[in-house]
């Protein structure tokens, strides 16, 4: 049975300061005894990614390009890294609530498509310190995307779930984007 717990990043700030899961390798095997008794928990939060590509601090950058991959419409090749701050509303000085970090990879011969590869890095209130594991198909163009929770740790142990995303802003001169998220987490 489901119990649902809603949880919003503007809660997150409301946490009770650094967290406090134990990662103790004996407390690790305390909590799986504990789980095999209780329920799986729903928790959704709801963020902004900033990925800033230009300027002097870019959190988005290429680690390897083919040399083909100039002249392919879809920079096909291009294999980058982020580090993107991810906030609690849309605007960039708003509070930040944690990080992507990972990579991602264009894909697609076809149409501008990443593989995405990362970790939501959480730093506020009671998930700070615990990350979620992100993998999927990132057709950037599309309205809305949907990526895979694989896994989590700390607060988000064995999670599984789902991602779904929107670009609110995209600057085409300057590859900098919003992507709003929305995320819906299965975990104990
Ligand atoms: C998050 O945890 C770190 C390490 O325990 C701590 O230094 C930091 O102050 C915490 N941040 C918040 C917002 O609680
Ligand atoms: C890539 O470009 C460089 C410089 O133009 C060239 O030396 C190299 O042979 C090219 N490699 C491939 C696989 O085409
Ligand atoms: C995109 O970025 C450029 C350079 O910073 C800026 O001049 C332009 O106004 C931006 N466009 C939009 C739609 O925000």
């Amino acid at each position: 049975m489901l119990c649902s717990v809603v949880l919003s990043a503007s809660r997150m700030a409301d946490g009770n300061g650094p967290n406090d899961i134990d990662n103790d390798p004996k407390a690790i095997k305390n909590w799986l005894k504990k789980i095999a008794h209780a329920n799986e928990k729903v928790t959704q939060l709801h963020f902004y990614l900033h990925d800033i590509v230009s300027g002097p601090n870019p959190t988005n950058i290429p680690i390897v390009v083919s040399n083909s991959t100039a002249r392919s419409p879809t920079y096909f090749g291009l294999i980058a890294a982020i580090d993107d701050p991810l906030t609690a509303g849309p605007s960039p000085d708003s509070e930040i609530v944690g990080r992507a970090q990972g990579l991602f990879g264009s894909t697609s011969l076809e149409e501008i498509s990443y593989h995405m590869s990362f970790d939501f890095v959480f730093t506020s209130g009671k998930y700070n310190g615990s990350t979620l594991s992100v993998i999927g198909h990132n057709p950037f163009l599309h309205k809305y995307r949907e990526l895979s929770i694989v896994g989590g740790s700390g607060f988000f142990r064995l999670a599984r779930g789902t991602a779904i995303l929107r670009t609110l802003t995209y600057n085409s001169t300057t590859g900098d984007a919003v992507v709003e998220y929305d995320v819906i987490v299965l975990h104990y």
